[in-house]
């Protein structure tokens, strides 16, 4: 009989971290091998099934994705209200998500078949609800990407209305590679221990979402560009130089308790596998030379705020997380930056859905054991005599 893990060790086959090498393994393939070269439904079906497709296999899997590519009325009700009534877009898609509840009688199967299509569901329509969400705040009716279109391109065509171009299609899916998965970070452990319970897939998505709105989980890449502009605007304004500017922004935000968004792991003591792999993707995109000098710009940036950090926070390991060039990509594909934590979502709930099979199925009810540090040994009064 096989002995199972120590309860606070959750062991999966889907993601390795190593945060003193800054090493990133996804389904067995080096991080910087797979996101550049594969497509992301060639990743989902590699999370899902333990091993790339073959062509026959992807066309079909492709296929299947995309007829799922739908919004229901109920979604779209969803996110209308959620817009009119001036929620976030996290907020607009967690309710749009849990509105597949209504979808018709969701019997708790045990089959892990029945399973496997309620996560291609999700992955198929996350995009879906995100663009939604973009094009009713703009006051416009949802564009409906042609079903011969791949995952990044459906996606981007759903919020921007148009085709994209190849270069922002391919930057896209290397990002969308790059966060599909991340071991037992919170959003996903969220929707592992859901899982574990044997409640259902939306309800589980449903918890990763809400734990992924969170600033220093998901929140970061928007706040992590406002920073860059608010450096620029400050430089244009004052006259003084980049680094100047920057390294007073830094000292201003630490000194008032405040964190850079972009910077420090709570596992990656060296910098994050995934920025090198974004500021790649964003330097084939920077073609025109204002985009050129927006990322010279950045990195300029990112070079004196690591180095006032390590200042500042001696000892603490603060390096480039994935979310300042992911900041940097989104925006250079034309992505509005407050929809970049749900173009995050778009690409994690393929992990999400893989770690929910995986607990599901393979795994036990996830209860750590807490450590009690409060009083012992009480005894009870009645109000009058305390
Ligand atoms: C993601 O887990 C995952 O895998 C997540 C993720 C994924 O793929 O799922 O990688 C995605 O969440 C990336 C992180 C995105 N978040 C941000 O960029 C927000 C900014 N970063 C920080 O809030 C912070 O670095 C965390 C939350 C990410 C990690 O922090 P820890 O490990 O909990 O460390 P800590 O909060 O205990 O901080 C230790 C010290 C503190 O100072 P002291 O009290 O010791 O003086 O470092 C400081 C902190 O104030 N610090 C920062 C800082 N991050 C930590 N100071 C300034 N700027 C920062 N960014």
């Amino acid at each position: 009989m096989s002995i199972a893990p120590a309860p606070e060790t959750i062991r999966t086959r889907l993601s390795r971290v190593d945060g003193q090498a800054g090493e990133l393994v996804i389904g067995g393939y080096r991080l910087e091998d797979l996101a550049p070269q594969a497509t992301f439904e060639e990743v989902v079906y590699l999370l899902w099934h333990d091993r790339l497709p073959n062509s026959a296999e992807l066309t079909k899997h492709r296929r299947q994705l995309a007829e799922e590519r739908a919004l229901s009325p109920q979604a779209r009700q969803a996110v209308q209200a959620a817009v009119e009534q001036g929620a976030g877009s996290m907020d607009a898609l967690r309710l749009a998500v849990e509105t597949q509840v209504l979808d018709g009688p969701s019997e708790a199967s045990e089959s892990r078949e029945a399973w496997l299509q309620q996560a291609l569901r999700m992955v198929a329509r996350m995009p879906v609800l995100v663009a939604a969400y973009a094009r009713f705040r703009r006051g416009q009716e949802p564009a409906d990407p042609p079903g011969d279109l791949g995952h990044a391109a459906a996606y981007l065509y759903a919020v921007q209305g148009s085709p994209a171009d190849p270069e922002a299609i391919r930057a896209l899916e290397t990002y969308f590679n790059s966060v599909i998965d991340h071991g037992l970070n919170a959003s996903t452990l969220a929707a592992r221990v859901v899982a574990s319970t044997h409640s259902d897939m939306i309800a589980a998505v449903a918890a990763a979402l809400a734990a992924l709105k969170g600033p220093l989980h998901g929140g970061a890449p928007g706040p992590a560009l406002d920073m860059m502009k608010e450096i620029e605007r400050r430089r244009s304004a004052s006259g003084r130089s980049l680094e100047a500017e920057t390294e007073d922004y830094v000292r201003q935000t630490v000194a008032a308790g405040g964190r850079l968004m972009g910077f420090g792991h709570r596992i990656y003591k060296v910098r994050d596998p995934r920025a090198d792999v974004l500021s790649r993707a964003a330097e084939q995109l920077a073609v025109d030379p204002q985009r050129a000098d927006f990322l010279r710009r950045a990195k300029a940036i990112e070079q004196v705020t690591l180095r006032v950090l390590e200042e500042l926070k001696p000892g603490r390991n603060l390096r480039t997380n994935v979310e300042f060039y992911t900041a940097l990509l989104l925006e250079c594909v034309g992505l509005p930056s407050d929809l970049f934590t749900p173009t995050f979502a778009v690409a994690r709930v393929a992990g999400w859905t893989a770690h929910i099979l995986e607990q599901r199925f393979e795994g036990r009810l996830i209860r750590p054991q807490e450590e009690y540090v409060g009083e012992v040994g009480r005894r009870w009064a009645p109000a009058s005599r305390r």
